[in-house]
């Protein structure tokens, strides 16, 4: 064996990996092609779990998932990777949708509390303001990065019910309060902002914009967006992003009410850099901004906690184009540069690192010369060929590196 052939005797990244729903199935297996060439043309490789879940499988089995699939996400996994959680008519007996525990109960019981979701326009994609394919923006003008707070708010009971289910344990009891003034059946959500949830989000954010800083070798702005001036969870959230912003000086800050931010989000892309909100604003505000870069085929994710990490394409199973292999696979392709980029800095591996960059590259080329798109984007390739297309992109800048 010469020096080259001796194996590196780092470890494999252990993967689960969660296909879950419809579409979700069907961009999972480009990603899982692209880590397989990364094994075979880099030093890097990946111990792969594979784990059914999600409302199909609910309906088939009568689990959300196998037994002992939270543990292992938890106990023995590097990093999560899921396709896509929901199908319709999947509901559980006390009416919350099948397949929750999987995303819901996994973001709550890992405490996975900031979910980072780049918006982004790639030169040679159409976004699609007007519901058509014209150009209005610049991709110099779209390039923001969201950052949702994933663990509370009015998100907070269901996380709940999700992480117990998830644990083998009972419901919290209902609490039923009266409502004066409202008259017959009601039903309502409480949305719980902690002081503790808020600031670790909110801090996650400033570094994020510092990272960002130092990468782009240009100041990034942190915006909060919140609805301070009505609810009382909003009006802590704000009040911590001020102490935040008090404290750190270097990065400039700016707020925002949820209501006029989504006109600003339209009308003001190019202002906007990261931008910190709390769960369910963040969950609207990211589907009205991929609308900027493509549409929600091109909006990929990262849900991050303090051990652990999950990454997902934004949008759902799209039980419409389920099984017919053309749904676009870039938001789950670049989920998996997320994947890369992040499990690099945590283990400080630079030839994951190298990866990251490769994959990065082999998207922005795709696009940049023209390289063929799926129906959404204008295009009529196949989930299938577009994959292949990314994957022969960086099949060539692998060799380039490290052969
Ligand atoms: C998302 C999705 C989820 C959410 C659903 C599937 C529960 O819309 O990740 O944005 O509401 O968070
Ligand atoms: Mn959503």
């Amino acid at each position: 064996m010469n020096e080259k052939q001796v194996p590196l005797t780092m470890a494999a990244y252990r993967l689960a990996v969660l296909p879950g729903d419809g579409t979700g199935r069907e961009v999972m297996s480009e990603a899982l092609k692209l880590l397989a060439l990364f094994e075979e043309k880099s030093p890097i490789s990946f111990e792969i779990k594979h784990i059914p879940c999600g409302g199909q499988y609910y309906l088939e089995t009568g689990d959300e998932w196998p037994k002992g699939s939270f543990e292992y996400c938890r106990d023995e996994s590097d990093a999560i990777l899921l396709g896509a959680i929901g199908w319709p008519d999947a509901r559980l007996p006390n009416g919350d949708m099948a397949g929750g525990q999987t995303i819901l109960g996994l973001r709550s019981g890992l405490r996975l509390y900031a979910n980072v979701r780049p918006v982004k326009l790639y030169p040679g994609v159409m976004h699609k303001v007007h519901g058509v394919h014209k150009q209005v923006w610049d991709p110099k003008q779209v390039d923001m990065v969201m950052i949702r707070e994933n663990t509370e708010g009015l998100y907070h009971s269901l996380l709940r019910r999700m992480e117990q289910r998830a644990l083998g344990q009972k419901d919290d009891p209902i609490v039923i309060e009266e409502f004066p003034g409202l008259d017959g059946e009601v039903a309502w959500d409480p949305r719980p902002i902690s002081r503790k949830g808020s600031e670790r989000v909110i801090r996650f954010a400033f570094d994020f914009a510092r990272h960002r800083q130092k990468k782009l070798g240009k100041p990034q702005s942190i915006t909060c967006v919140d609805k301070s001036n009505v609810t009382r969870g909003c009006q802590l959230f704000r009040k911590i992003f001020r102490e935040f912003s008090e404290s750190n000086k270097d990065i400039v800050t700016k707020e925002a009410y949820i209501d006029a931010f989504t006109m600003w989000i339209v009308r003001n892309p190019e202002q906007l850099d990261v931008v910190v909100l709390p769960n369910m604003f963040g969950d609207i505000a990211t589907d009205l901004a991929s609308v900027l870069q493509g549409g929600m085929g091109m909006a990929a994710s990262a849900n991050l906690g303090p051990k652990h990490m999950l990454f997902e394409p934004v949008h759902g199973s799209s039980p419409k184009y389920a099984g017919k292999n053309v749904v676009n696979p870039i938001a789950m392709l670049q989920s998996v540069q997320m994947m890369f980029e992040a499990l690099a800095y945590r283990a400080e591996d630079k030839n994951l690192d190298k990866c990251a960059d490769i994959l990065q590259k082999a998207i922005q080329s795709h696009f940049e010369e023209g390289g063929i798109v799926t129906y959404d984007l204008g295009g009529n390739a196949s989930t299938s060929e577009v994959g292949q297309a990314i994957a022969d992109r960086c099949e060539k800048l692998l060799i380039e590196e490290f052969q």
